[in-house]
């Protein structure tokens, strides 16, 4: 059972005060009967919950991949820059948020969702949960310092990175899997090895990895499959 205010807020009917209002003033129905108390807890799975003659289907929460475009800050909000929120259609009410960040000059598979669950457990350090990135960078990586990534590279601050894991596509591209997500961590783990950084493209996160049909500022819903590996 779950509070009626509640499943109408999670589908997008406005903010829980807002949605309250609509209940008090008797908009909503559930089997048919109006409820105008806004405490009253419903069986999300087979009662028929309509507002305004339509029927809601309850989507508790919603899970998202979109491929980040250059120029978006992975945040709820910012006064300066658009938001990755800001590509998803409907977002405001939904209570979105990004799993995590790529920096704004980063594309690739970002995840949004509204599970707090989720990504609590996704981006917990202690999950070691697999990130990997396509990159270009400036610079020379001779197979001495690839063999670096492995060992653990030691970044400016002096943090000690986790064993990573470099495939060499050529002389200024390459794949590389970690597991943390500190601030810049690839950037500045490049820059260890006196490299820098020109191009960063997240290709996957844990189990998801980013769809190939959706063009950069494209997002999709998690298929079934996706949900099942990730929950
Ligand atoms: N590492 C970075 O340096 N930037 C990102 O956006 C993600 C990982």
């Amino acid at each position: 059972m779950i509070r009626l205010d509640k499943i109408l807020a999670h589908s997008g009917y406005g903010s829980r005060k807002e949605v309250k209002e609509l209940i008090r003033k008797g908009f909503v129905m559930v089997n048919g009967e109006i409820i105008t108390d806004d405490d009253f807890k419903v069986d999300e799975i087979n009662d028929e919950i309509t507002i305004a003659d339509s029927t809601i289907k309850y989507e508790k929460n919603i899970y998202i991949m979109l491929n980040k475009p250059d120029g978006y800050i992975s945040a709820t909000y910012d006064n300066h820059d658009p938001i990755v929120l800001d590509l998803i259609e409907g977002y405001e009410k939904r209570n979105l948020f990004p799993v995590g960040r790529l920096d704004k000059d980063t594309v690739g598979l970002l995840l949004i969702t509204n599970d707090g669950d989720l990504a609590h457990r996704m981006l917990s350090p202690k999950k070691h949960v697999d990130k990997t990135y396509y990159l270009k960078f400036e610079g020379e990586l001779t197979l001495d310092k690839i063999s670096k990534f492995q060992e653990g590279i030691i970044l400016d601050d002096g943090y000690l990175c986790m064993p990573a894991s470099y495939n060499r596509i050529n002389n200024n591209e390459g794949i590389l899997t970690i597991k943390e997500g500190k601030y810049h961590q690839v950037k500045r783990m490049l820059e260890a090895l006196d490299c820098k950084v020109t191009y960063l493209k997240r290709i996957s996160f844990g189990p998801l990895t980013l769809d190939e049909n959706l063009q950069e500022g494209e997002y999709r819903f998690l298929t079934d499959e996706e949900l099942k590996l990730i929950l």
